[in-house]
């Protein structure tokens, strides 16, 4: 690396070289009236190269906090207030800490590194901007080079590998369908050939034929190009459909992180197995829905011990006592006192 950015680790050992991203123990609170609201606690993956790693949980367990803090979108009473973001390059130098950059060396590395997909297409398409010229002004900005001509035919070819015909490059964004508005949003965040996207429900506001050609190409796409992708939903079939491994959060931690397979045959965590149960399963035949009773916490009073145990039907005496914490079970991490050291 010629330029230091001021977030270099120096230890080149830190992880190892398939992983892209690597998040250790990454705290975010909300600075609230009544103290703070820890909607991230103790957060820990690595990301490999190329690989989708799902995030669900049920609203409100932290997942848009966590996409907001993995991409340095996030605006205050929000604060990282503890933990590590480490981005691994292609070049092999060493890790950067996302955690520590500057605002100035944040823009450089974004969309050409780690580029966002959120929810709604509105958010990251500007209404008054035709298509094409966002890919325009995006593909310029991080390559002085490039002539306007050619760069008109980089956004319709982005726009055609996503499915958008060149044609609609020159239409403003609400003269789109929503579903296309979206898969032009993925074209955008693709545009500077990131190794990294992250995705915040990006599917939840289209219907589900919609959702199914969006997430083919996600994954046709991840295929072509090699990005790595967390993405985030309160859909657990959907991402044991789409994702290599998953994460589950509630109350702000991961409580389970496996295998999509080894989360859908064999949950662990009782949370886990009631949140596949509550959805019906992509194309496996139906199980009946059970889904789980009660709501999730209140993040201002977080309940004591394991986080799970006002919902859980298998909870025991301690489990309202002691937090439990991720440790391996047959491969897969998960947080339940069901699993003691040992077992
Ligand atoms: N602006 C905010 N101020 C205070 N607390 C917030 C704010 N936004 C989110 N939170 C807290 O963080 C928790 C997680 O929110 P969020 O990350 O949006 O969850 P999810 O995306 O899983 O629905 C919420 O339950 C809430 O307690
Ligand atoms: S630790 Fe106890 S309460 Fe929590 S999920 Fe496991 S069994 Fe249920
Ligand atoms: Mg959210």
């Amino acid at each position: 690396m010629t330029e230091t950015l001021s977030g270099t680790v120096t230890d080149p050992a830190a992880a190892p070289s398939d992983v892209v991203l690597d998040v250790r123990g990454l705290n975010v609170e909300y600075a609230t009236a009544d103290g703070p609201v820890r909607a991230c606690v103790d957060v820990s993956f690595e990301l490999r190269r190329g690989e989708i790693l799902g995030v669900a949980g049920e609203s409100g367990s932290g997942k848009s906090t966590l996409i907001t803090a993995l991409t340095r979108l996030q605006r205050p009473p929000a604060v990282t207030s503890a933990g590590q973001l480490l981005y691994h390059g292609r070049d092999g130098a060493p890790p950067i800490d996302l955690v520590t950059l500057s605002g100035r060396e944040l823009r450089r590395l974004r969309w050409t590194t780690l580029s966002i997909v959120l929810q709604s297409a509105m958010d990251a398409l500007n209404p008054v901007m035709r298509v094409g010229a966002q890919f325009v002004d995006a593909l310029r900005t991080h390559d002085r080079r490039l002539d306007k001509r050619a760069a008109w035919e980089q956004a319709a070819e982005l726009l055609g590998m996503v499915g958008v015909s060149a044609d609609r490059a020159r239409a403003y964004p609400h003269e789109l369908s929503g579903g296309m508005r979206q898969r032009a949003s993925i074209a955008l965040a693709l545009a500077c050939r990131p190794d990294l996207v992250v995705m915040d429900e990006p599917t939840t506001a289209v219907d589900v034929v919609m959702q199914r050609q969006i997430l083919a190409q996600v994954l046709r796409l991840r295929r072509e190009l090699g990005f790595a992708v967390v993405f985030v939903t309160h859909d657990l079939s959907l991402l044991l459909e789409l994702a290599d491994r998953v994460a589950i959060m509630y109350a702000g931690r991961i409580v389970e992180l496996g295998t999509a397979a080894s989360l859908y045959a064999q949950p662990r965590h009782p949370y886990t197995r009631g949140l596949r149960d509550s959805f019906p399963p992509l194309h496996a035949p139906l199980r009946r829905l059970t889904g789980i009773s009660g709501s999730p916490p209140d993040l201002r009073r977080p309940p004591s011990g394991c986080p799970f145990h006002p919902r859980c039907r298998e909870r025991f005496d301690g489990c309202d006592e002691r937090l439990p914490v991720l440790r391996d079970v047959g491969g897969n991490d998960v947080a339940c006192h069901l699993y003691p050291e040992g077992s």
